[in-house]
């Protein structure tokens, strides 16, 4: 049996979500683990492709505990990707090099036929087995975040068949056949209550949902598509695990940040770069966790210019249910003694 109270008082990490202000915040950073860290370039090209790391449950582990070991973060993420949904499901996911990820598109209702729950058993099982490692390896200190994409996210993939600008595939399809499209955002929701019941049971203390392109769908759409889907996930989750906190990082979407939450039910949420300060404060101050959001840019120009910023962050948000993290991922070109004078940083701050 798990005893959640003392991971809550464990894992600082976690303190936040149960709405208490933690000095210094605790920090993370999105895509802490990747190419920007030569020991992860050295098992990334052991491993062969990016995906047979992923399903590699000793190498992702491995992987994940790279930047623990250097930077002593308050929390590690599960190392893996959204798109195992979608591969796991039967439409396979290839990342070619320095082109990102690529899927034969599926682009109505027909495509549907080649997804399947009952596909998904063995990889997420040995993702899942990843989890379990990571639960007995990490220090009793660090907590351990699982995460899925959110359906809309997945499916702006699954329609495109790669990243674009414009998720016009998934947008246009949405329009032209919401009920077909439906069915998409369905399988996807059920896919994810499963995935993330699987992490949550081999030892996940908290639960991250990724909706990049949450920003570009118009109000009736994000109702539908973003929050309704992202509210189912969180209802199932939250019936079967009630102290796991569940954070929602809806990208791009600062302006309807407060009617997601409201919507979902999420316990925090993680914000991109261009959210204000002051919507973070507000937000906190009803007693929601709140993480972000430095610019992953300024993790690259180091300097007096990162740390004033990470000071400014640090004081605004003091004294409220706050996590230091970046607005979006860390990027390759990221050197990694900034990181080091990043988390240094946080903790000087009080
Ligand atoms: O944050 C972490 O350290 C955990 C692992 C993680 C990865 N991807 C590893 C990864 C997580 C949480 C993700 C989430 C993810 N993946 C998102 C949501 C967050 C976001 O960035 O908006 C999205 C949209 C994806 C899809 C994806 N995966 C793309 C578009 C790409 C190609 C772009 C790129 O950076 O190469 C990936 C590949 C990927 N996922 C890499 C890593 C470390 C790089 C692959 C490599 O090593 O070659």
């Amino acid at each position: 049996m798990r005893d959640l109270k003392s991971e809550l008082l464990d894992k600082r990490f976690l303190q936040p979500f149960a709405s208490k202000a933690v000095a210094p915040p605790p920090v993370w950073l999105m895509r802490q683990a990747g190419r920007y860290l030569p020991e992860y370039r050295q098992v990334r090209a052991e491993a062969g492709s990016f995906l047979d790391l992923c399903y590699t449950p000793d190498l992702a582990a491995e992987v994940t505990l790279q930047p623990i070991r250097r930077f002593g973060f308050d929390a590690a993420i599960l190392f893996s990707d959204i798109l195992v949904v979608p591969d796991a499901l039967g439409q396979s996911v290839r990342f070619a090099e320095g082109e990102g990820p690529r899927l034969d598109p599926i682009k109505s209702v027909a495509g549907l036929a080649r997804l399947a729950l009952s596909n998904t058993n063995d990889k997420f099982a040995l993702v899942c087995e990843t989890v379990q490692r990571l639960s007995e390896a990490l220090p009793r200190e660090t907590a351990l975040i699982g995460f899925c994409g959110a359906p809309w996210t997945v499916a702006t993939y699954m329609a495109e068949g790669k990243g674009s600008s414009d998720q016009a595939a998934a947008r246009g399809w949405a329009y032209r056949d919401p009920a077909g499209f439906q069915q998409l955002i369905d399988i996807l929701t059920e896919t994810s209550i499963v995935y993330l019941t699987g992490q949550i049971e081999a030892g996940a203390n908290a639960i991250q949902i990724f909706d990049s392109w949450a920003g570009s769908l118009a109000e009736n759409e994000f109702a539908r598509w973003v929050i309704a889907p992202t509210a189912r996930i969180v209802r199932a989750i939250r019936e079967r695990f009630p102290a796991v906190p569940i954070i929602g990082f809806p990208r791009g979407a600062a302006a309807s940040l407060q009617t997601y939450i409201d919507g979902t039910d999420v316990d925090g949420v993680s914000c991109d770069t261009s959210c204000p300060l002051s919507v973070m404060q507000t937000i906190a101050r009803t007693g929601k966790a709140v993480q972000g959001n430095l610019d992953p840019l300024l993790l690259v120009t180091g300097g007096d210019a990162l740390d004033q910023r990470v000071d400014t962050i640090c004081e605004t948000m003091a004294g409220l249910p706050f996590v230091f993290n970046l607005g979006h991922g860390i990027v390759p070109e990221t050197p990694p003694e900034n990181v080091a004078r990043l988390v240094a940083r946080v903790r000087k701050a009080s």
